[in-house]
């Protein structure tokens, strides 16, 4: 395994998932930490910094967005520039801002 990416399901109807800005990283932490394996996060990760802190502290090795990358499918472009990581795109994309 390569990989694990931490989802949580919402089919058990008695399951009372908080939803708000990333909720289910904690899932994710608990998985990492008590399986060593390279784990990545999702669930309402939107801001390029809340991303960044995520994998910074330790909690994943990776993020994922699901839902906002369907809102701007430009959100990994901007959010490289936004935490001044440059190169990720052809030239032309940074012409067209
Ligand atoms: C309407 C809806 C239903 C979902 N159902 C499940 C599910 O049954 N099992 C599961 O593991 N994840 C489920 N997810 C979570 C997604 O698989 C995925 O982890 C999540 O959408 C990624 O987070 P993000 O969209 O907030 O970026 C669901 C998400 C949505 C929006």
């Amino acid at each position: 395994m390569d990989l694990l990416d931490v989802s949580t399901g919402g089919n058990a109807p008695k399951a009372r998932i908080p939803v708000e800005p990333g909720y289910q990283v904690p899932v994710a932490a608990r998985v990492k930490a008590e399986t060593d394996l390279p784990t990545s996060a999702v669930g309402l990760i939107t801001e390029p910094r809340q991303a960044e802190e995520i994998v910074a502290s330790g909690r994943a090795d990776a993020v994922m967005l699901g839902r906002e990358l369907l809102r701007d499918p430009y959100w990994p472009h901007n959010a490289a520039r936004e935490l001044g990581a440059a190169g990720r795109l052809p030239d032309q994309y940074d012409w067209a801002v």
